[in-house]
């Protein structure tokens, strides 16, 4: 008898894009958006059961929307969050050409990165979520599928501030423990929030959404000094009107920094001392937000009392993640998977 062909899969679930790297070379991105129509009229003007991602985003005012991980958990008892987490999952198998392998006989051993505080919570509803989709699985939290990836085995702290949430993982050359991770609250959507509710009290009439400040944050975002003044043209009680964003700016992104800082620390002086410096000095900082002008300085900065440290900008925010579950899958030997019912 022969062997059925193994397709081995890296998947990063995350708050705000999910994306997938597989053997045979694929890599996709999504963004976490489902959305259902909301009624009859919806159907008839989408003509989909369901969208997914950007489409899902642009359509909201036709849709039941779902951001399935929002702030990096599964919503407990939450059947549409459920269900909108494997039409993300599906949607990535189907584009990657993995299911149509699966249906050719192919086995799917999938290796999935989510929030850390998700891997501790949720690893019920993520395996009923893969179901149908994977024969084999492995479920990681998403900075230690960052760390895999990098080869960032041994005395490395990997902090991954994405959307929803800010995910640490220490090092320590074996799969790290509960103890070995934190989650925080503060990341790329709370500093869009700051940055709106900043603005709002010295201009009232101001109504932006948090999509433009979303924009704002990632095209001029900064910690530090900033290389020039920030205006954007924006309205107010209806009126385009120009506007200087450059101290908001500064303050709903700084704000990042000592929550950060403090958990980045903690996690450091809780392992072995003779181990503490090799750590802080490789320090990689990862998601979304990392390439934020000043913050990888900020963060150096902060260890400098503590002796300090080297902070390090991780590439590619967008597959870093899938490309580590994917590292993990091919290397992982077979007594570390989990076999899911078909
Ligand atoms: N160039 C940039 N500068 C600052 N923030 C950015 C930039 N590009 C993306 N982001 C932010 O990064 C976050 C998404 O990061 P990501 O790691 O993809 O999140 P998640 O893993 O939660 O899905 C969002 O808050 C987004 O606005
Ligand atoms: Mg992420």
């Amino acid at each position: 008898m022969t062997e059925s062909k193994n397709v081995f899969v890296g998947i990063d679930l995350g708050t705000s894009r999910s994306s997938i790297s597989t053997s045979d070379g694929e890599h996709h991105m999504v963004e976490s958006f489902v959305g259902w129509p909301l009624d009859m009229v919806a159907r008839k003007v989408l003509k989909q059961k369901v969208l997914v991602g950007r489409d899902a985003l642009e359509n909201r005012t036709m849709l039941d929307l779902h951001r399935p991980l929002e702030r990096g958990l599964l919503k407990e008892g939450s059947d549409k969050d459920q269900q909108a987490v494997r039409e993300l999952v599906s949607y990535l198998m189907e584009v990657s050409g993995v299911s149509q392998a699966r249906k050719g006989g192919a086995k799917v051993r999938s290796v999935i990165g989510v929030p850390a505080e998700a891997l501790r919570v949720n690893r019920q509803h993520l395996r009923e979520a893969m179901r149908g989709f994977v024969d084999h699985l492995i479920i990681v939290s998403e900075p230690f599928a960052v760390a895999y990836g990098l080869d960032a085995l041994l005395h490395a702290l990997v902090v991954d501030i994405g959307a929803g949430t800010s995910d640490f993982c220490v090092m320590q050359g074996r799969y790290p423990t509960d103890e070995d991770q934190r989650t925080l609250p503060n990341a790329g959507d709370w500093i869009d929030d700051q940055i709106l509710k900043i603005l709002e009290e010295t201009n009232p009439d101001l109504k932006a959404s948090i999509h433009t400040a979303r924009a704002w944050k990632e095209e001029f975002g900064f910690v530090g000094h900033s290389k020039k003044v920030v205006e954007v043209t924006t309205p107010i009680s209806g009126k385009p009107t120009e506007i200087d964003i450059t101290a908001a700016l500064k303050q709903a992104c700084e704000a990042l920094v000592p929550p950060v800082a403090e958990t980045m620390l903690d996690l450091i002086t809780s392992i072995e001392p003779e181990f503490q410096e090799r750590v802080r000095n490789n320090v990689i900082l990862a998601g979304g937000i990392a390439p934020m002008s000043g913050l990888a300085q900020a963060l150096e900065k902060a260890m400098a009392p503590y002796g300090g440290g080297n902070v390090q900008v991780a590439e590619d925010p967008i597959f870093q993640g899938a490309d580590g579950g994917l590292a993990l899958a091919m290397d992982a030997p077979r007594s570390d998977w989990e076999k899911l019912p078909a």
